[in-house]
């Protein structure tokens, strides 16, 4: 008989459930929160009376879809952490009611760990990666390049010491006056771009970490300097500016796995995390690492989603690594 997970994930600002059958997704749903693009941010009380407002929907589509009974059902699972707190708390309430009234194991999942064990979908890709490979976990929260000894044993090598690489996109997206997420929207403007027409500095930092803050400022004072001169400059040069903006990121990001690639002898390299969508960080790293297994989520998998949520559920619940109920939310939590 196959294992049966349902996977809940309110971390941020999305509000989603979906349905694991072994490691096969049979439903994956997402409700994203509209309300706040005209913050140009998250807003966390707002986000949390989102998630109460969508859950019982969302995980009601999620089992329709999945042609699932919620009796079929072998466990929960749900994020523990990092995230917002008061978000996390939803959709950890409800997970822990629905263990208890179906008596079925409660299992609890970091949401870093499953951007990065996505890959394991069966529905992701043919091939499934090989331990030990290096991580690199790229999101709107986080920017860590992580060595993965196994499923559990994660140990971060690098990581950012100020903004992520997704607040990088955002941030100067928003100079642009571009809406909030602006990482797909510069991809996509980035195609028609030149990507050579305007040069920005690369921060230098030791070793594995990263830092994108001096990049955010130096990007606005030199907008402000250009729409000083010219009103139009923004109009006029959008796309060259998304496509120099972004090659300089993917730039820094490129230059950080080779050295870790080095320092730890391991060709495989495998992406998670929402800006693991940007189509020239794909194409970029292929391009420039021929020698190295590359994997990369599904792009309805790489933001949150609540399939990488069940399929960690699915990993532990043949480990029967069960959570108790007194378990707490982690706003921080170390993968
Ligand atoms: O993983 P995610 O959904 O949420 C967090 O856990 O943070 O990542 C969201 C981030 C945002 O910063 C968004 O702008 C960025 O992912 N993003 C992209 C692309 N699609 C989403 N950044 C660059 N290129 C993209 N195509
Ligand atoms: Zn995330």
């Amino acid at each position: 008989m196959p294992i049966n997970v349902l996977g809940i994930e309110t971390s941020c600002d999305e509000t989603s459930a979906a349905v694991i059958s072994d490691n096969k997704i049979l439903s994956n749903i997402i409700a994203n929160q509209e309300v706040h693009q005209k913050y140009g941010g998250v807003v966390p009380e707002l986000a949390s009376r989102a998630h109460q407002k969508n859950i019982i929907p969302v995980v009601e589509r999620a089992l329709i879809e999945a042609n699932v009974d919620k009796k079929k059902l072998d466990a929960i699972a749900y994020t523990r952490g990092p995230g917002l707190l008061g978000s996390l708390l939803v959709g950890s309430s409800f997970a822990k009611s629905i263990s208890l009234s179906l008596n079925i194991p409660l299992i609890e999942v970091n949401h870093m760990q499953a951007h990065l064990l996505v890959n394991f979908i069966e529905n992701n890709n043919e091939y499934k990666p090989a331990f030990p490979f290096i991580g690199v976990n790229i999101s709107g929260g986080h920017t860590q390049i992580i060595l993965c000894k196994n499923y559990f044993e994660m140990e971060i090598i690098g990581e950012t010491l100020d903004d992520s690489i997704g607040e990088a996109f955002d941030k100067c997206g928003k100079v642009l006056g571009l809406n909030y997420p602006a990482g797909s929207k510069i991809d996509r403007l980035a195609k028609n771009g030149n990507n050579k027409k305007f040069k920005f500095s690369k921060p230098k930092v030791r070793g594995l970490d990263f830092s994108f803050s001096g990049l955010k400022t130096n990007f606005k004072r030199f907008i402000e300097k250009k729409v000083l001169e010219n009103k139009k400059f923004i109009e006029k040069e959008k796309e060259n500016i998304c496509a120099s903006i972004q090659e300089i990121i993917v730039k820094i990001l490129l230059e950080k796995i080779i050295k870790a690639i080095d320092k730890t002898n391991t060709k495989t390299i495998v992406f998670g995390g929402g800006v693991s969508a940007n189509s020239r960080i794909r194409e970029s790293f292929k391009k420039e690492l021929k020698n190295c297994k590359l994997f990369f989520p599904k792009i309805e998998y790489t933001t949150d989603n609540a399939a990488m949520i069940a399929l960690v559920g699915y990993l532990k619940y043949k480990e029967k690594n069960f959570t108790d109920y007194d378990v707490d939310s982690k706003a921080r939590y170390k993968i």
